[in-house]
């Protein structure tokens, strides 16, 4: 027997169409008898209701789509629950994609986002899409940048002051009288990576007599901080930095693992500072609590869905963008030097 669609169960209630969809998606709009009449239909012809063919009818799929850098990295993964949360209370529901720092798998995941007719999207973005989200725009599709601000103001945008953020770290790590600093971190071409480094070469530039050196590594990942750190403890120990400022905390565990390995004679913070950005939760648990920058990052996540259903609800709305202060959280691996 065929399934029964919704003009079956109209049918057998005696009523339009109309009325059968709103009791499934306006009960609010209908008398209680009437809701109890087309609900016994549904009942007897064992109705399924067909919710992607309903949310695709109806222009928009009740799903947010959210493209994160690296789904390894706590941040986002905090992201995506702080997005999810304030989701959840629209009624709608997020899928979660990882462009692994590659173009090619961001247009990838753009690309089926736009098959699939989303809500809308939220983005950390790796390369320079601004063109593609246009044309996601153009079919009626919003997208929010996380955790990046939109240099041209094209699109709204959620994030961290980072200059201001590798700023506070490298003034931490100078007023604990260290002044040969290594910045690690990359892809430099990461907005975020590039923003904290600016900072710090500003901390620099402000404190006569500091150095900075930058190690470029290929991925912000506890394997790339854990080879740039062995590189420091083999060079001998006139020629390592005193302090060491890693583009996120991946990156800072990684070197902090390197550094204190067995048959190094470095011991940190006492030969080297060392802090890290984001203060996911394994920082303060790492075997020397790390120091880092915190971002707020679930509040990033709640306030991009916000935004993007104030954009959907008003396309003609300005596009905004907000930006949150980062916040200098100081332990053990940068302590009380000075
Ligand atoms: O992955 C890119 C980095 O930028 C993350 O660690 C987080 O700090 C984001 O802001």
């Amino acid at each position: 027997m065929a399934a029964a669609s919704v003009r079956d169960v109209a049918q057998r209630a005696g009523v339009s169409v109309g009325t059968v969809s709103n009791v499934l998606n306006r009960p609010d709009k209908v008398t209680a008898e009437t809701v109890a009449r087309v609900m016994g239909a549904i009942d007897d012809l064992g109705f399924i209701r067909n919710d992607a063919a309903r949310q695709l009818r109806a222009g928009h799929s009740k799903t947010i789509g959210l493209v994160v850098l690296d789904v390894r990295n706590p941040f986002f993964t905090d992201v995506a629950r702080g997005a999810e949360d304030e989701a959840a209370s629209a009624g709608l529901t997020v899928i979660l994609g990882n462009s692994d720092e590659n173009s090619d798998r961001e247009a990838a995941y753009l690309d089926l986002f736009e098959e699939q007719r989303v809500h809308g999207v939220l983005i950390s973005p790796y390369g320079d899409i601004t063109a593609r989200l246009e044309r996601l725009r153009q079919r009626g599709i919003q997208a929010v940048l996380v955790d990046r601000s939109s240099g041209d103001a094209a699109f709204s945008s959620v994030s961290v002051d980072d200059l201001a953020g590798g700023r506070l770290a490298v003034e931490h790590l100078i007023a604990q009288g260290r002044s040969r600093i290594a910045f690690i971190g990359g892809p430099i071409q990461i907005r975020q990576v590039e923003d904290r480094l600016a900072g710090a070469r500003t901390a620099v530039a402000a404190h006569p007599g500091t150095e900075l050196e930058t190690i470029e590594i290929e991925a912000l990942s506890v394997l790339a901080g854990r080879a740039a750190g062995i590189e420091i403890a083999q060079r001998a120990p006139d020629d390592r930095p005193d302090a060491v400022f890693a583009a996120n905390d991946l990156v800072a565990m990684g070197v902090l693992q390197a550094l204190m390995m067995r048959d190094s004679d470095i011991r940190v913070p006492r030969d080297i500072s060392l802090i890290g950005y984001d203060d996911i939760d394994f920082a303060s648990a790492a075997v020397v609590p790390l120091s880092s920058i915190r971002q707020p990052s679930a509040l990033i996540g709640h306030t991009a869905v916000e935004i993007l259903l104030e954009q959907t609800a008003d396309p003609t709305a300005s596009p905004r963008q907000v930006v949150f202060e980062p916040e200098l959280v100081v332990r053990e691996s940068s302590r009380g030097l000075a």
